[in-house]
């Protein structure tokens, strides 16, 4: 067995409803003031606000900070880097889908010890030692609570991801109903974007090991088996609650593997056409896939078994086969588009997809197949 590393959070607690009990915060709660970031939608809708109160009544003077956008860019972390000056903040709390948590991430290393965003980005460039950090998702998608990524737009419009240990949580908190009132359409989407992360985790080029592959295959089945539940019945708690331990799973394992080509891919969708992180995955989730066939025949197989009684007695290239039809009805089957036409798309742009993907230098790198750029543009072609 090769030498591997693995980090996690140190403590989980899945529990449906402790975001809103104090107990949950009991003797994590350091005096001082608690800086909860969240987005204006979550406050909007009085999640902000219970998770506030409970946290007050377990002795938090709280500052909220609840301007976080979609796809933060860099000057949101200056910015509540700024807010938070002075204001003697001991710990930070994130609360909300991956931008919340990542900006969250970023507050809590950046009120302490001070640093220009842009010197964050890539591996390993953030510096010192955050505040405790207690992050809360409220979607079942980014798995960001799992994992030491946060992802801000660059001043130059691209998705810059900040990569250190720092920003692997002290705590998880995940409550199944705070993804109730969750629309179908962002269930379908973020829970895509969770079940590329197990696959691209396990079939990842670089860095995966035993533990990230049972996580992977795990978080995998969980989203498979509970992913059309909870976009049908949004009240479903026990699906939400798979979903939510699913997606978090997903997480742990590519932040102790990687991501790859399909997550390199959906980036430009993002920044250069503004469909969500789970749009964009959906959109060249089987066809990445197809193109790492040849070289992810077992690897395909074995979630295929994991998950489609009927390919325990066929050979790897039939269950890998099956694997990829399988996704392919999915996307559309819970209400997502997979063609990029039919986000408005247009032919003369796929050039510029292509350039775009190619700056996820990185990502790239990591995936299990080598991808040019003639293999990037065939494959935006391919879901034109
Ligand atoms: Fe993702």
């Amino acid at each position: 067995m090769d030498n591997f590393q693995f980090n996690t959070p140190v403590t989980v607690i899945f529990r449906s409803g402790s975001s809103r009990d104090p107990e949950t915060y009991k003797n994590l709660i350091q005096a001082g003031r608690t800086l909860l970031v969240t987005d204006p939608t979550l406050q909007r809708f009085g999640v902000v606000d219970k998770v506030r109160i409970a946290m007050e009544n377990a002795g938090a003077d709280v500052l909220v900070y609840n301007e976080v956008e979609p796809e933060p860019n860099a000057a949101t972390v200056r910015n509540v880097a700024e807010i938070a000056k002075g204001e003697n903040v001991k710990q930070v709390v994130g609360l909300g889908g991956g931008s919340s948590m990542d900006i969250a991430k970023l507050a809590a290393l950046m009120i302490p010890c001070p640093q220009p965003v842009e010197l964050m980005y890539g591996v390993g460039k953030a510096k010192g030692k955050r505040l405790p950090l207690i992050l809360i998702p409220t979607t079942a998608g980014t798995g960001s609570e799992g994992t030491h990524v946060a992802v801000v737009t660059g001043d130059d419009g691209e998705k810059s991801p900040i990569v250190g240990p720092q920003f692997i949580c002290d705590l998880v908190i995940l409550d199944a109903e705070l993804t109730l009132t969750l629309p179908s359409g962002v269930t379908a989407a973020t829970g895509i974007d969770a079940m590329v992360h197990s696959i691209e985790a396990y079939t990842s080029g670089f860095r995966k090991n035993p533990v990230s592959d049972q996580l992977a295959i795990k978080a995998f089945k969980l989203l498979f088996g509970n992913i059309r539940t909870a976009v049908m019945q949004e009240e479903n708690i026990e699906a939400r609650g798979n979903m939510l331990v699913g997606s978090m799973m997903a997480g742990l394992a590519f932040a102790n593997a990687t991501v790859g080509a399909i997550h390199a891919l959906a980036y430009p969708l993002g920044t250069q056409f503004h469909l969500s992180h789970g749009e964009s995955n959906s959109v060249v989730f089987a066809p990445v896939m197809r193109f790492n066939l040849p070289e992810a025949v077992t690897l395909y197989a074995n979630l295929s078994r994991e998950i489609l009684p009927e390919c325990l007695d066929v050979d790897n290239m039939d269950a890998a086969e099956r694997l990829i039809e399988e996704m392919d009805r999915l996307i559309p089957e819970i209400g997502l588009k997979d063609r990029l036409s039919d986000y408005g798309i247009e032919k003369k742009s796929l050039n510029t997809l292509a350039d775009g993907a190619l700056k996820q230098e990185r990502i790239l790198s990591y995936n299990i197949r080598t991808m040019d750029r003639k293999d990037i543009l065939n494959v935006y072609k391919s879901v034109f």
